[in-house]
């Protein structure tokens, strides 16, 4: 469920609307591309999400900032009471930035440096999530060098199949991701010897966009196996972080993955008896139907094949290249009954044959001027969007009803210039 639709624009045609918003007007606006995110969306996935859990008391929801972490995307949903699930400085800086409690934030990743676990440490956050022996020896000497104490929670790789594409699982024993299921026992007895060292919590994330509910189901068996048996070994197991991952529809032809409620029953039936708060870290599932990129066609050129070339490319949206992911693809103005469809490739300028948004797609008949928007493009969008052929930042626009905010605006040439610096030999 998202709030992008066609309605009766400013023109009078039927224009794609994001809430209130007409996106020609938009485009006029703040020019092309530009991403945009509607509130209404965003505050939609995160209740449904964190409705799902009303019944077990005091469960956590952090948003994960990686999906998106757009300041004003972040606020929206820390008026929310989320939580956030950081796995850098940047990005812990961000979540404080916007007000979000030091202690509903959690810390992943396999790379933490001493320096971001400081931080953290004197921010006072919720807890890290560790995932080597060599990074909680290092956490224990920062931890106890400050005279603070780190709660953590071992991330564990349970080697399940998550079902997802190879480069997005993140649950299999050859993943770069936690600690081997084995080892994890004899980690918890080691972490509770270490100063500094508060063994609190199990963490599992077994991947992205995941739309079958049988490798969580898999992955949470055991996930219960080792909490119990932590429990009976004497350790005070509060939580167990139960990271994202639940897929979204991309496609309007395919069957919906699961929906969060189905998910609830299942994580309740898997960990309800331990009795512990269950936190989770969903990002994809809050942002991703949130968010569209908007681009203007330059040309259409016709040949064996018809390329459809607009003014977005793979720096500003590089899912279909990297992970060979399928977006809808709209005309902002909604085509006329009957508007004839046209098999295309839609490409960027990028000069690279990896640059295209759709592949052999069918669309209603485009022109040079006419305005796209690309679906489902609120996660893993601006965040992986970069520079390449010098091309500037795309914006973000955040819509709520009928006002809008470039959250981000367009940097200028200059200021693209002025970020570098020339040698003094030169
Ligand atoms: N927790 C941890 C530890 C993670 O590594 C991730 C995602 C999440 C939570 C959030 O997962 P989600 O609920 O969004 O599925 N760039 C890729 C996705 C990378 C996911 C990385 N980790 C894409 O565009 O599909």
């Amino acid at each position: 469920m998202h709030h992008f639709a066609y309605r009766r624009g400013v023109s009078h045609a039927n224009v794609l609307h994001a809430e209130e918003v007409d996106l020609c007007a938009l485009a006029a606006a703040v020019g092309t591309p530009f991403y945009c995110y509607s509130t209404a969306t965003l505050e939609r996935h995160y209740r449904v999400f964190a409705e799902a859990f009303a019944a077990h008391p005091g469960t956590l929801v952090c948003y994960s900032v990686k999906a998106n972490s757009n300041l004003g995307v972040l606020a929206t949903l820390a008026k929310l009471d989320a939580g956030m699930d950081v796995v850098s400085e940047g990005e812990l800086r961000r979540a404080l930035a916007v007000g979000v409690p030091p202690e509903r934030i959690a810390f992943s990743g396999v790379g933490k440096t001493k320096e971001e676990m400081a931080l953290a440490l004197d921010a006072g956050i919720f807890a890290f999530n560790v995932e080597s022996e060599p990074e909680l020896r290092a956490l224990s000497e920062v931890a106890d060098a400050r005279g603070r104490g780190a709660r953590i929670a071992f991330r564990v790789n349970p080697d399940v199949d998550a079902k997802t594409h190879h480069k997005i699982s993140t649950g299999k024993a050859e993943n770069k991701f936690g600690v081997p299921f084995e080892q994890a026992v004899s980690l918890y007895r080691q972490a509770a010897k270490l100063p500094g060292i508060l063994p609190v919590g199990i963490h599992m994330h077994i991947g992205s966009q995941i739309t079958d509910l049988e490798p969580f189901r898999n992955a949470f068996v055991l996930l219960h196996d080792l909490g119990a048996t932590l429990r009976t070994a004497g350790f005070a197991i509060e939580f167990v972080n139960l990271g994202g991952g639940l897929g979204i529809p991309y496609r309007h032809d395919e069957p919906a993955p699961p929906l969060p409620a189905d998910y609830a029953a299942l994580v309740n039936r898997a960990v309800g008896d331990l009795g512990v708060r269950l936190l989770f870290e969903p990002g994809r599932l809050i942002a991703g139907n949130a968010g569209i990129l908007v681009s203007r066609v330059i040309y259409v050129k016709q040949g064996d094949k018809t390329f459809t070339i607009i003014d977005a490319a793979m720096n500003d949206l590089i899912r279909p290249t990297l992970y060979e992911a399928h977006h809808e693809i709209l005309p902002v103005i909604e085509p006329m009954p009957g508007t004839r469809a046209v098999v295309t490739d839609v490409v960027g300028p990028v000069c690279e044959t990896g640059d295209y948004l759709a592949r052999g797609r069918p669309l209603p008949e485009l022109h040079a001027g006419d305005l796209v928007s690309v679906m489902t493009a609120g996660a893993y969008g601006a965040v992986l969007a970069s520079e390449y052929n010098s091309r500037l930042l795309v914006p973000e626009v955040l819509v709520s009803g009928s006002r809008y905010c470039v959250t981000r605006p367009r940097p200028s040439y200059d200021d693209m210039l002025a970020a570098e610096r020339l040698p003094e030999w030169i």
